[in-house]
């Protein structure tokens, strides 16, 4: 088999069916499916971002989309973090809307505001009209990609590649942002398309897949090793709402993304009640947030599956003592199951004392060497 050690566009392809060992992948893909591993794995969600010195640097002379749409900034800052941080994997520098300009719905993010979209979709005839057919316009997301395989790929002074991970939104999450037109607290708009408009709401979901399968494949395509898909608001909805509305197509986005022979992570916030269904999506890896006990969320999920998480980022302004009685609970709950990858449960905020991530990292390879 062809080594894993390099992270070349040809070599992130590999078999994941049956049992067979990976030897060569990094210990981030290995943990993805459930592989031994010398120790936890460890990446944090919004690694690189405004707590960072480094980005703000950037970010000074760069709008947050120039930085997504130039490869070679997007790269740079993706690489700067993982390094800066020491962690296993690389996200790339990218957002979770860029998929909405090739399908004909502008935005724009504002300050203090967030992403704001200027004609929410909220009929029949604006889904009708969303395009499909200009996904290659997002290629420069696989370019900056490429940059950061190409930069990683030999491996680190530990002998170990850092994963490289590609990601979209999952079509729950991304149809918010659209027909909210913004962040939202009730999603009153969205539920009320899933629940009234019964042409319209199957549609939306079923062009977001076509995109977001075609974004992914993209992604692959250039180096990455596997793709999270973010469904941050997933956790707004009931069982039976979530079941009845979302289960089907995202379980097709899922599974069309590891048809192209990556693992998957499946992200979502406030879900301790959803886990078990969102496990039937067959995703790899199911990502945790922290109002949920490790163990609990992994039995909830079963065996068969890989967890990431589940660290409260407001920990991270917590004292050592704190943090590290924290980090080491979270290790003990995941007691050396091969399947656990280590992160918080949602995203850095702006105002992190960097030091406190920095030694978050190195506490969480210390504690956990096996
Ligand atoms: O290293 C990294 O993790 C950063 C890469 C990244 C960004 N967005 C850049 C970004 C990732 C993985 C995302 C995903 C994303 N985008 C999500 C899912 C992750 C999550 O937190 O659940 C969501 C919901 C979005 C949409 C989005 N983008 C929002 C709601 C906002 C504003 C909120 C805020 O934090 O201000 C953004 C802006 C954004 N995307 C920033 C960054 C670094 C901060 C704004 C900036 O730099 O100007």
């Amino acid at each position: 088999m062809e080594s894993l050690l390099s992270n070349t566009p040809a070599a992130n392809h590999f078999e994941i069916a049956g049992n067979e060992q990976i030897f060569g992948a990094s210990r981030f893909v290995r943990a993805c499916l459930r592989q031994h591993v010398d120790r936890t794995p460890v990446w944090l969600l919004r690694q690189a971002g405004r707590y960072m010195p480094e980005y703000m640097a950037v970010r000074k002379h760069h709008s947050l989309l120039d930085i997504c749409r130039t490869p070679d900034i997007a790269a740079e800052v993706t690489i700067t973090a993982a390094e800066r941080l020491g962690v296993d994997a690389a996200i790339i520098f990218a957002d979770l809307l860029l998929p909405f300009t090739p399908m004909g719905v502008d935005f724009e993010f504002l300050a203090g505001e967030g992403p704001v979209v200027h004609s929410p979709v909220r009929t029949l005839e604006q889904v009708q009209a969303l395009r499909t057919d200009r996904i290659a316009e997002l290629s420069y997301v696989a370019k900056a990609i490429q940059k950061v395989a190409h930069h990683f790929s030999s491996p680190r002074t530990d002998g170990d590649a850092l994963g490289i991970i590609g990601f979209c939104g999952a079509p729950f999450t991304l149809a918010s942002y659209m027909i909210e037109g913004g962040s939202s607290r009730n999603y009153i708009e969205t539920k009320r398309m899933m629940y009234s408009n019964s042409a319209a709401w199957p549609l939306l979901m079923q062009k977001l897949v076509e995109v977001l399968v075609g974004f992914a494949a993209q992604q692959v395509e250039a180096g990455a090793d596997v793709i999270q898909i973010f469904d941050s608001w997933v956790g707004s909805l009931s069982v039976t709402d979530y079941k009845e509305y979302c289960l089907k197509p995202t379980t097709e986005l899922v599974q069309r993304v590891q048809a192209l022979g990556v693992p998957v992570i499946y992200f979502g916030v406030d879900t301790a009640s959803l886990l078990s269904t969102m496990r039937e999506t067959g995703a790899d890896v199911i990502g945790l947030d922290w109002r949920v006990p490790l163990a609990e969320g992994w039995k909830a999920l079963g065996e068969g599956c890989a967890v990431q998480g589940n660290l409260d980022p407001i920990t991270l302004f917590a004292s050592e003592e704190v943090l590290q009685s924290r980090i080491r609970e979270i290790l003990q709950q995941a007691a050396g199951r091969p399947g656990h990858i280590f992160n918080l449960g949602h995203g850095i905020v702006p105002g992190t004392p960097v030091d406190n991530v920095v030694k978050t990292v190195e506490w969480v390879k210390e504690f956990s060497a096996r």
